[in-house]
């Protein structure tokens, strides 16, 4: 079986595909145009996609016709339309688990970065304008005793709170789709609406699969409502909040500090004003960037290829 790899992953993963007898086609630059992409998609039995600069629908489908399996190399799904892969049989896999703890340690990170001003504080150390102790200088917040409202309580949420929880006691609240009664019972959370959500959370962080019909649903609206001294923290995807939104919030003071991992679009350009926001901090989308996860999502990735390449149902299957 002819594999696509869009960008060489690790070892782990390469050696697994290679064990198992695939046809590894693997690109020789890691910036491929959309056209070099296609082209070698269309030579390819499956695809093993790393990143989201490429969606996987109905034209992609349309001009590839031999592919039938996609492997992502994420846990997100968002850049395939599952519903078009579903309809014409073409299984789609994903790498749920080994990056829960990851992604949720990064989303722990930006709530202390945040509610510390980390990013201005380091600035300030790189241009030698360490100044003089001021008793009222740079202050930030602390989070104990705070309620985190948690936005989407799967796998990566679950973690975050567990961490809000043990480390700063943060009560938790979460609102879902659907109730999550086994996580609310370990954790004590409490479901809330959408609406409560954004009213009573000190910290409100997203955590859940993101579908295009929840593009911009954290926006000028939303931001309004939260409390004037809330973090806003984003992990899951750049679409989830509208960035000048976000930044019109901060400069009006309807919310206080954000953290982003993923921005909208990505990369995010270096003369967004919300990089210049003295309680802003932005990653460059590095949630599930450890060796660790990444060994993880390498494995689950060629297990999903390795189980199509047999027949067999992948073990991380996103069709419904
Ligand atoms: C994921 O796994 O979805 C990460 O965001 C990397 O794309």
């Amino acid at each position: 079986m002819k594999v696509f790899i869009t960008k060489k992953i690790p070892e782990i993963g390469m050696k697994m595909l290679g064990e198992a007898g695939m046809e590894i086609i693997l690109p020789d630059n890691n910036d491929l145009t959309r056209y070099e992409w296609l082209e070698h998609c269309r030579n390819a039995d499956a695809v093993l996609n790393v990143g989201s600069r490429f969606r996987y629908d109905r034209a992609f489908f349309d001009h590839c016709p031999d592919v039938k399996a996609i492997a992502l190399y994420s846990v997100g799904f968002d850049q395939v339309d599952v519903w078009e892969a579903s309809r014409r049989n073409i299984p789609v896999g994903n790498t749920p688990d080994v990056l829960s703890r990851a992604t949720s340690d990064v989303a722990f990170l930006l709530m202390q970065s945040v509610a510390r001003r980390a990013s201005y504080n380091f600035e300030k150390v790189k241009a030698g304008n360490w100044t003089d102790f001021d008793p009222m200088h740079a202050l930030g917040q602390e989070l104990y005793g705070k309620t985190l409202g948690i936005f989407g309580l799967g796998r990566i949420g679950f973690e975050m709170a567990l961490k809000a929880q043990r480390a700063f006691d943060m009560k938790i609240v979460y609102h879902n789709r659907h109730r999550n009664e086994k996580s609310e019972k370990l954790l004590d959370a409490h479901y809330v609406s959408f609406d409560e959500l954004i009213e009573v959370s000190d910290v409100l962080s997203i955590h859940a699969n993101f579908n295009p019909d929840q593009k911009g649903i954290f926006n000028q609206s939303v931001f309004k409502r939260m409390k004037p001294g809330s973090i806003f923290i984003n992990t899951a995807r750049g679409g989830f909040h509208q960035q000048d939104d976000l930044y019109g919030a901060l400069v009006a003071g309807d919310i206080w500090g954000a953290g982003l991992d993923v921005t909208d679009p990505e990369p995010m350009s270096p003369d967004d004003p919300l990089l210049q926001h003295s309680k802003v901090c932005v990653l460059p989308h590095i949630g599930s960037a450890t060796h660790e996860a990444r060994n993880g999502m390498a494995r689950i990735a060629a297990l999903n290829i390795i189980a199509f390449s047999h027949g067999e149902i992948m073990p991380y299957c996103v069709n419904p």
